[in-house]
């Protein structure tokens, strides 16, 4: 197990009805801005139980954050931000929504010139505006971690940012949200989560059983959820399952004492930026042309991901490894998610030059594990999803 560090300071605040507690949660004088997506929380009701939670505190609203948080659209709720002075941000709403939350608790305390630079030069945020969260959809685990990715449409980039000054304060996770989330964000969400234990689990072996367990108990959760929470995302026990699974796979506890990958997000994030493909069906498309590109490397904990998680027993390590990715591939088919770059857009000749370009400008020579990972492999794993 190598050596690590782990804080997370996120209160969470899980359950029914637990929407009602923001107020005991932000201070009294607080000047507050609420920030929301395209509108679902008006007609679910979200929006009501959070402005009557908020009774006589101070309130701003900013609505119509798009899905991949644009920094055009956070600019003018910088400008509220600047011009109310406001003093604490409440994120009502799914990852976009918190992400683009987290880019301005940066942003407002941010003493440079051009807010963008946090995003390009990766600057770290050790202070914050303090914020929470009322969490709409279980998929990023954005509510429990200080990591948030922003996208910028005029120059078709989206990039991560993050630091210890990133946390929510509070995050409430009420599972009554989930009944009204679109089968579309449903498939999604599985398959992000999934996505983020594969990316801190699918590397080599680090001798980190309990880790391991972790990781395999989250996707097995998920994998034993998907259909009955696809079919009835009123079921409130198997909303709460799948909600907590989603902050799990993402709030830092199972990526500690583990070497961890993330090529399959950086990649991802490029198929979003170039043709808006939803972040959960970018990673269906690179996991499988990843994992057969790099077999050789992460063959060990395919074969015993195979044999613990898909009860794959017979066979060769190479064997189990390969019907492992077949497995998975047709766990997101099974979720009506598609997994081949053509079968989202016809434009994609190029793409895999084109990332390896930007790759190569951006100096992101080395993803992966091993740091082995270089633009010209990165071309070959997106050509394979064409
Ligand atoms: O905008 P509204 O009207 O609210 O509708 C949203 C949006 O259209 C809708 N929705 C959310 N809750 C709902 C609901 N509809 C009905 N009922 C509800 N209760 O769902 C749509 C998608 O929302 P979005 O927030 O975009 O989805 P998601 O949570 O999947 O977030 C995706 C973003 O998070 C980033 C992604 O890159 C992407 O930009 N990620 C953030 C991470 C992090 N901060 O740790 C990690 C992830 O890997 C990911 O990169
Ligand atoms: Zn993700």
């Amino acid at each position: 197990m190598l050596n690590f560090e782990f804080k997370n300071p996120v209160k969470i605040i899980f359950g029914k009805g637990q929407i009602v507690k923001i107020s005991q949660e932000i201070p009294e004088n607080a000047k507050i801005l609420l920030l929301y997506g395209g509108g679902s929380i008006k007609s679910n009701g979200i929006y009501d139980q959070v402005m009557s939670a908020l009774k006589g505190f101070d309130v701003t609203e900013f609505g119509g954050i798009p899905a991949n948080p644009e920094y055009e659209v956070l600019i003018q709720a910088l400008k509220v931000i600047k011009d109310k002075q406001i003093t604490y941000l409440l994120a009502v709403g799914g990852g976009s929504v918190i992400d683009g939350t987290k880019f301005l608790s940066a942003a407002a305390l941010y003493q440079g010139e051009e807010p963008w630079d946090i995003l390009k030069n990766k600057i770290r945020t050790d202070k914050g505006m303090p914020f929470g969260t009322v969490l709409t959809l279980p998929a990023t685990g954005s509510e429990m971690n200080s990591g948030a990715v922003i996208t910028r449409a005029d120059t078709q980039e989206k990039f991560g940012m993050g630091g210890p000054g990133l946390f929510p304060e509070f995050s409430i996770l009420d599972p009554l949200v989930v009944k009204s989330v679109p089968q579309r964000q449903l498939a999604n969400g599985i398959t992000d989560a999934f996505t983020h234990v594969l990316e801190q689990y699918m590397t080599y072996p680090a001798q980190a059983f309990l880790q391991d367990r972790f990781a395999e108990g989250i996707m097995q959760t998920l994998i034993e959820i998907a259909p009955r929470i696809q079919q009835d995302p009123s079921d409130y026990e198997v909303a709460a399952n799948f909600m907590w699974c989603c902050t799990m796979a993402l709030n830092g506890l199972i990526q500690k004492g583990v070497p961890t990958d993330w090529s399959v997000h950086a990649i991802g994030h490029e198929l979003t930026a170039l043709f808006g493909i939803d972040h959960a069906r970018t990673l269906a498309i690179i996991v499988p042309r990843h994992y057969r590109y790099n077999f050789e490397q992460k063959k060990e904990k395919l074969a015993q991901y195979a044999e613990r998680i898909w009860g794959i027993q017979e066979g060769t390590v190479d064997e189990k490894a390969g019907l492992a990715i077949t497995r998975t591939e047709s766990f997101f088919h099974s979720l009506g998610i598609d997994t081949m770059l053509s079968q989202y857009t016809d434009d994609y000749e190029g793409t895999a030059e084109k990332i390896e370009e930007r790759f190569t400008e951006r100096g992101w020579l080395g993803l992966g594990e091993h740091k082995s990972i270089k633009p010209g492999d990165v071309r070959q794993i997106v050509a394979l999803s064409y």
